[in-house]
Order: structure tokens, then sequence, then C-alpha cells
């Protein structure tokens, strides 16, 4: 498979989970593979697998919430590849808590990563496409909270939102230019960061079978399920699609309630 061959994709956050899932399937389809990660482990990990598997990939440090940092990786993509295809915004950090309790620092936190860092990187990503006239796609990977949500996900939820809302903005802004930007809202999606979630209930698997029956499939989603909407979406398949969102969540956003007495 090579529909991809040639093209470079920066994936953020690939060191883990949805990100790392993203980046192996454009690898699999012949990309060279740009992991813009914040940690040197999970970044060299992931270059290391890859490259062992026949892959292009490179790992190159990054914080997406640091203009520096994102300045510096556009500049090294472009030294290293002459040429940038694909953006996909992945890194994203969780902060569920009380509004009562949450502090100014948690919101900076949240808003830092899951939103500002959309913003950076789209803009020096933008501006290295418009000035080599390439026709590139964004992909920015949201949440199901931008839709319907939950108790103490405020600042998790505001930044999902906001992705969804700027997504518009940037699609009908770099139309012009033969960009297009979507977003992928996932739902559950089975990664280290919910395993590990799961771990620490008290009954793990009463809650997963809890959590299963609440799609309409009756099934959470694995890396592979957004990775397959993100190839898609950064394909000629979905030419003329821009300024959209997709969820990918079995079902689970579809539900008004979730109750077997109406
Ligand atoms: N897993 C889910 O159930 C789920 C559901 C909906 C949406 N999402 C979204 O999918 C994305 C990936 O989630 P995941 O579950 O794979 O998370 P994860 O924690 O497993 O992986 C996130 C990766 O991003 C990196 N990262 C964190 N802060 C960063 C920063 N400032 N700069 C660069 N890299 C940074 C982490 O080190 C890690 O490698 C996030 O945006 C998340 O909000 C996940």
């Amino acid at each position: 498979m090579d529909e991809f061959r040639e093209k470079v994709v920066i994936v953020t956050g690939a060191g883990n989970g949805i990100g790392k899932g993203i980046a192996t399937m454009f690898a699999e389809q012949g990309a060279r593979v740009i992991i813009a990660t914040k940690y040197d482990h999970e970044g060299l990990a992931v270059e290391n697998e890859l490259t062992a598997a026949g892959f292009w990939a490179k790992y190159i440090q990054t914080d997406v919430s640091e203009e520096a940092s994102v300045k510096n990786l556009v500049h090294q993509v472009a030294a290293l590849t002459q040429r940038i295809d694909v953006l996909v915004n992945n890194a994203g950090i969780t902060i569920f808590k009380s509004i009562l309790e949450a502090t100014l620092e948690d919101w900076n936190k949240v808003i830092d990563t899951d939103l500002k860092g959309v913003f950076l990187c789209s803009k020096y990503v933008a501006q290295y496409m418009v000035a080599q006239n390439i026709a590139g796609s964004f992909i920015h990977i949201s949440s199901n909270h931008a839709y319907s949500t939950l108790p103490n996900t405020e600042m998790y939820a505001a930044a999902k939102g906001g992705i969804n809302a700027m997504t518009r903005s940037m699609a009908i802004s770099l139309g012009q230019y033969g960009i297009r930007v979507n977003s992928v809202s996932p739902g559950f999606t089975d990664t280290n960061h919910y395993q590990n979630w799961l771990a620490e209930k008290e009954n793990p698997e009463t809650l997963t079978a809890e959590i299963f029956a609440l799609h309409a499939l009756g099934k959470i989603s694995t890396p592979q399920d957004i990775a397959n909407m993100v190839c898609f979406l950064a394909s000629d398949k979905s030419a003329n699609i821009t300024g959209s969102d997709f969820l990918v969540d079995g079902g689970l956003t579809a539900r008004l309630y979730h109750s077997d007495k109406f």
C-alpha cells in the first residue's frame, strides 16, 4: 500500500496511543512520518519501532504549547524533507476536575496543549504550505466531549469545542490555497491512557461492560479506527471535504439517554 508514498506527515503527540496508531498507519502506507512529541523516551521508541519495520520515521522533540518549539519543528522538517503535506494535530492532555477546585494553572495547562497547540502548529505549517504552494491537509483530533459531555470536564470540553469551531474558520481561511482542514472526534478509545484510567476503578470488568453497552455497536474504538478516518481525510478520496468534523465513537454520542425506562 503506497497511498502516501513520498508524502510528509507530521503527527503531534505520536509517542503513544491514538497518535502512535495514526503515525503507524501513515508509515505503512508509504509516508515519511514525523513523530512530533514531547518526551524523548516515547518519541525515540516509536521512531525505532517504525524504522525497524522498514518504514521512514523521524522523531523531533516538540512541545506544541511552546511557540519556539513549534517553529523549530517546522524549520527542522522543512530542512529535512523539503515538504510538508499533512499535519495531524493529535497531542492532547486531560484534566477532569470540579470547577469548584480547578485552578487557573489547570485551565492554562489544558488550553495551552489542547487548543493553543493546535493553533500554533496549524499557523506555522500553513505559512510553510502557502509559501511552498502545497495543497495540504490538516486533521485536528478533537473529542466527543465537543458535542455532549459530563460534569467536571469544563476545561477539556472548552478546548475540544474550540477545536471544532476553529476547524470551520481555518477551512474557510485556507481554502483559497487548496488546503483542507477537518477534525475527527473520537469517543472512548482503547489506549494506555484509557487502560490506566480503567485500572484505577473499583471494578474494571463491570465498568467495561457498562461502557461497551453505551455504544450502539457494543464496543469502544481502537487507535486504528481513528487512524482510518484520519488517513481518509488526508487522502484524495476526501478531495472536496473541508471544515467538517467526524465522530468516530461506535454510536456513543448518538444516544440521548441510556435508560430502559423509556
Ligand atoms: N483515548 C481516548 O479515549 C480519547 C477520546 C477522545 C479524544 N482523544 C484525544 O485523542 C488525542 C490522543 O489521545 P490519547 O488517548 O492517545 O493520549 P495519550 O496520553 O495516550 O497520548 C498523547 C501523547 O501526546 C503527548 N503530549 C502531551 N502533551 C504534549 C505536548 N505539549 N506537546 C507534544 N506532545 C504532547 C504525550 O506525551 C503522548 O505521547 C488527544 O487529543 C485526546 O484528547 C482521546
